[in-house]
């Protein structure tokens, strides 16, 4: 929030107007009649993941008990449709936004209406970049996120033991790399987290990789799509035949491209290769009890909505949200304060602990 929006929504507290008929004032929004409830327009990227929709409903829930009206939309990847909810909630008088982007630099024009009418917003697990109107950011540390994903994949091939002290294995193991969407700012970050990890250990002859795909660009998964995914395993399995190689190991950023790669070698007849993942996604937590998938990396939505609804209050009544990092993420026009969750790695060995005795998952779910 700039300091005149922040000035102006306090300075309506002070005059002793309720919380919402300042808000109403300050938004100039139509619909906000003095004592209506705030609105709080929800932008997420799509159902298509579980994620998004456990997102969904957690800031719903939230947000509903403070007496907040939600609006909350899914764009199903398709960024005018996001664009265009996002303009339908800034006519509609929302109050406050969260965003949870599909393309990060694409909402710059939108944004810059919400600020002309004084709408805080809430960039939500994805930063949304080259817009000065972004005031918060509500994530998780997305370099650790790639940091873990490294280890588990390290863990799974046995290079790192159970804590993450480096074994004497020596390799050479095979390994495919995967990224998320480019668009996805988060992507790069779990990327180069990833490969703080990775690179020593390509460079010193431990892991190779068979393809020489270890660019951002080239490795890229659009719109973190698992066909994608499994298309671009299906075009590098063959050549590994007549090498001597096998897959031993897949980085992958995100559950729903680990299970498409996982389908596509088992389809393709290959040995499963350790697969790391994202999200703790329920059939990715089923995988893993089976055996399958080698490991995810849990980020509790639950929290990341208390988050994200906690900024959102502090900004409706005119008070500093807490953060706790306003260093890290630079969107190309400013640094966005932030408050950054901790990820957690998620194995065989500890996903009743981590995801059933927390109540993120029932065991009967698995
Ligand atoms: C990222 C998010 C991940 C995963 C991915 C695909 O932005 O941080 O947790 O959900 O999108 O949806």
């Amino acid at each position: 929030m700039t300091g005149n929006r922040m000035r102006r929504r306090a300075a309506a507290l002070v005059l002793g107007l309720t919380a919402t008929a300042g808000l109403a004032g300050c938004s100039g929004a139509s619909g906000d009649a003095a004592g209506d409830a705030p609105l709080v327009g929800v932008a997420m990227p799509t159902t298509t993941s579980a994620r998004w929709i456990a997102d969904g409903e957690n800031l719903q829930r939230q947000l509903d008990a403070l007496g907040y009206t939600v609006e909350l939309e899914y764009a199903e990847d398709d960024v005018p449709t996001q664009v265009a909810q996002l303009q339908a909630m800034v006519d509609g008088g929302a109050d406050a936004l969260i965003v949870g982007a599909i393309d990060g630099t694409a909402l710059k024009d939108v944004l810059a209406q919400a600020a002309e009418k004084d709408i805080p917003i809430v960039s939500y697990d994805r930063l949304i970049r080259d817009s000065p109107d972004v005031d918060y950011y509500a994530s998780f540390d997305n370099w650790r996120v790639g940091v873990l994903q490294a280890n588990s994949l390290l863990q799974g091939l046995g290079v790192l033991d159970a804590s993450g002290q480096r074994t004497a294995a020596s390799g050479p193991f095979a390994v495919e790399l995967f990224a998320g969407s480019s668009d996805d700012n988060n992507a790069t970050v779990f990327y180069n987290g990833a490969m703080s990890v990775l690179t020593p250990l390509i460079d010193s002859g431990v892991l190779v990789v068979p393809s020489g795909q270890t660019d951002f660009a080239t490795i890229a998964t659009q719109g973190w799509s698992g066909d994608v995914a499994a298309e671009r395993m299906a075009t590098l399995l063959p050549a590994y035949q007549g090498t001597g190689l096998h897959l031993d190991g897949v980085l992958s950023p995100y559950d729903g491209i680990s299970r498409s790669i996982l389908e596509t070698v088992s389809t393709l007849g290959g040995p499963l290769p350790v697969v790391s993942g994202q999200d703790a996604e329920l059939d990715s937590v089923k995988s893993i009890v089976a055996g399958e998938q080698y490991a995810t990396v849990y980020k509790d939505t639950r929290q990341l909505a208390e988050v994200a609804v906690s900024m959102v209050r502090a900004l409706l009544d005119g008070t500093e949200p807490e953060v706790n990092d306003t260093a890290t993420y630079d969107n190309g026009q400013k640094v966005v304060p932030s408050y950054l969750l901790a990820p957690q790695l998620v194995t065989v060995e500890n996903y009743e602990a981590v995801l059933i005795e927390s109540g993120y998952y029932e065991a009967a779910d698995l």
